[in-house]
C-alpha cells in the first residue's frame, strides 16, 4: 500500500479561501487541509475525490454511515412539509417517546440543538432544583464548550486537585470558582472531594467512558452511591455513549442509572440536535407552572425539537433497533482494535489501545492508561505522524479517536487493518 493523498487545483484554491475566510482553515473541529464534499455509508471524499474509509463519521453521529437511505428518506419527507415550526411538533413528542422508552434515567425529554447546550441546561437544571451553586467534574472529562463545561479538560494535570483550570480565554474569572475537579476512576480522591464539599455540589457530572477511558468496575456503582447519599445529583453526558454503547447507553452498558442524562450525536443521525434527560420531577424545572416555587429555568430555542432533525432521529432509532446492530458493531470494532494492537506490536511500538469496541483510540505510551493523567504521557507528535500515514493511506481519521458504524464492510475493515500494519511499519522506519 503505498501513500496516495493527492490535491487537485480546485482543491489548493479552496484552501487558500478557507484560510482567508475562516480563521485557522477551518469551520473549528478539525484544522487539516482535507476538505470534504461528500460521504456514503462508511467512505467520505474529498474535494481532489480522494477517497477515505470515514471513522471520524462527523465526530460519531454517523453510526448508521452517511447518507443512509432511510435516514434520507424520513429527511427528505419533512423537509416537503417545512422545516421548523418552534411551536411543539409531532415528531418531537414521538423522539420524546422513544428515548423514554429506550433510556433507563429517562422521564421526560427537554430538546436542544447541540450537546454543549444540554450539557449547560442539565447543570442549570441540578443547581436549580438543589440549590446550591457548585459542579463537580472530572479532569479530562469533555462537556462542550459552554463556560462551567470549559473547566480542566484540557489540564495541564499540574493543578492541586480539585481547583479548575480554565480551558479556553474569554471566561469569566468566577465561573472556575464554581467548579470543582476529580480525577476520573480515582474513587477515593473523588469521595474525600464530595464528602468535604457535599453541601455546596448541586451536580456531578461525568462521561461513564471519560473520552475512551473505561471506568473502573467500582467507579461509577461507588458514585452513583456517594452522591445519593448527599442527595447530589448525578448527571451522566452520554452525548458521546448515549445509542452508541448500547441502545440503552452508557447506563445500560455499565449499570448505573443517574438522575439526568445528555444524549445527541448517533441519536439524530447527523443533525444538529440533543437533549436532557431524566427523572420527571428535575424535568420540571423547565415548565413554567414551576415559576411559583422560584425554580422556573426558561429554555428558548429556535431549533428545539426541529422537525427536521427529530425525522431523522426517528429513522436512526428505528435502525437501531434491529436485531443484531449492536452485535455488528461491536464485532467490527473488535476487530479493528485487535488489528490496531497487532500492527503496533509486530513494529515492536509500544501503544495502548483504548476504549469499548464502538469508539476506541490509541496513545502512544507504554504505561496503562486509567486517569486522565497517564494520558499525558502520550506521544502527541506520533499520534500526528501516524494519522497522517493513515490519511495517506485512505483513512480518514484526522485527530483522535476511532469512530465505528455498523455499514464499515469486512473490505473497509481489512483495508483498515492493512493501513495499521503499513502506517506502523512507516512510523517505525521514520
Ligand atoms: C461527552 C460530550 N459532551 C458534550 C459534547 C458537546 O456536544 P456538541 O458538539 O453537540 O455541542 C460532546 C461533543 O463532542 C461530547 O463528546
Amino acid at each position: 500500500m503505498t501513500a496516495r493523498q493527492s490535491y487537485n487545483d480546485e482543491h489548493r484554491a479552496l484552501i487558500e479561501s478557507a484560510h482567508r475566510l475562516l480563521p485557522g482553515g477551518s469551520v473549528g473541529n478539525v484544522y487539516d487541509d482535507t476538505i470534504l464534499r461528500r460521504g456514503a455509508g462508511s467512505r467520505v471524499h474529498d474535494v481532489s475525490d480522494n477517497e477515505y474509509i470515514d471513522y471520524l463519521l462527523g465526530s460519531g453521529p454517523m453510526l448508521c454511515g452517511h447518507a443512509h437511505p432511510q435516514v434520507t428518506e424520513a429527511v427528505r419527507r419533512q423537509i416537503e412539509h417545512g422545516t421548523t415550526f418552534f411551536a411543539t411538533h409531532e415528531l418531537a413528542i414521538a423522539l420524546a417517546e422513544q428515548i423514554v422508552a429506550a433510556v433507563p434515567c429517562a422521564e421526560q425529554v427537554r430538546f436542544t440543538g447541540t450537546g454543549t447546550e444540554a450539557t449547560l441546561y442539565a447543570m442549570r437544571v441540578a443547581r436549580a432544583a438543589r440549590g446550591r451553586d457548585r459542579i463537580l467534574k472530572f479532569e479530562g472529562g469533555y462537556h462542550g464548550m459552554n463556560d462551567y463545561a470549559l473547566m480542566s479538560t484540557f489540564a495541564s494535570g499540574s493543578a492541586e486537585l480539585p481547583a479548575a483550570e480554565p480551558d479556553s480565554a474569554g471566561l469569566p474569572g468566577s465561573v472556575a470558582d464554581e467548579v470543582l475537579v476529580a480525577p476520573f476512576n480515582d474513587i477515593d480522591a473523588t469521595a474525600a472531594i464530595i464528602e468535604r464539599h457535599h453541601d455546596e455540589l448541586a451536580a456531578v457530572i461525568v462521561e461513564p467512558m471519560q473520552r475512551v477511558i473505561p471506568p473502573l468496575p467500582r467507579f461509577l456503582p461507588s458514585l452513583r452511591a456517594l452522591t445519593a447519599k448527599h442527595g447530589i445529583l448525578l448527571i451522566f453526558d452520554e452525548i458521546v455513549t448515549g445509542f452508541r454503547l448500547a441502545y440503552d447507553g452508557a447506563q445500560g452498558y455499565y449499570g448505573v442509572v443517574p438522575d439526568l442524562c445528555t444524549i445527541g450525536k448517533v441519536m439524530a443521525g447527523g443533525f444538529p440536535l440533543a437533549a436532557v434527560t431524566g427523572r420527571s420531577d428535575l424535568l420540571a424545572c423547565f415548565d413554567p407552572s414551576s415559576r411559583a416555587d422560584g425554580r422556573y429555568l426558561p429554555q428558548y430555542g429556535t431549533f428545539n425539537g426541529n422537525p427536521v432533525a427529530a425525522a431523522a432521529a426517528l429513522a436512526t432509532l428505528d435502525l437501531l433497533r434491529r436485531p443484531g446492530t449492536y452485535d455488528r458493531l461491536f464485532d467490527i470494532g473488535r476487530e479493528l482494535m485487535a488489528g490496531l494492537r497487532a500492527a503496533f506490536a509486530e513494529a515492536d511500538i509500544p501503544v495502548q489501545v483504548m476504549g469499548e469496541p464502538p469508539v476506541f483510540d490509541i496513545f502512544f505510551t507504554d504505561q496503562t492508561i486509567t486517569t486522565y493523567r497517564d494520558t499525558l504521557t502520550n506521544d502527541v507528535a506520533a499520534v500526528r505522524r501516524f494519522n497522517r500515514h493513515l490519511l495517506d493511506r485512505g483513512i480518514f481519521r484526522p485527530d483522535s479517536k476511532f469512530y465505528v458504524s455498523v455499514v464499515h464492510s469486512p473490505t473497509d475493515v481489512e483495508q483498515t487493518i492493512a493501513a495499521f500494519a503499513d502506517a506502523a511499519r512507516a512510523l517505525r522506519d521514520e
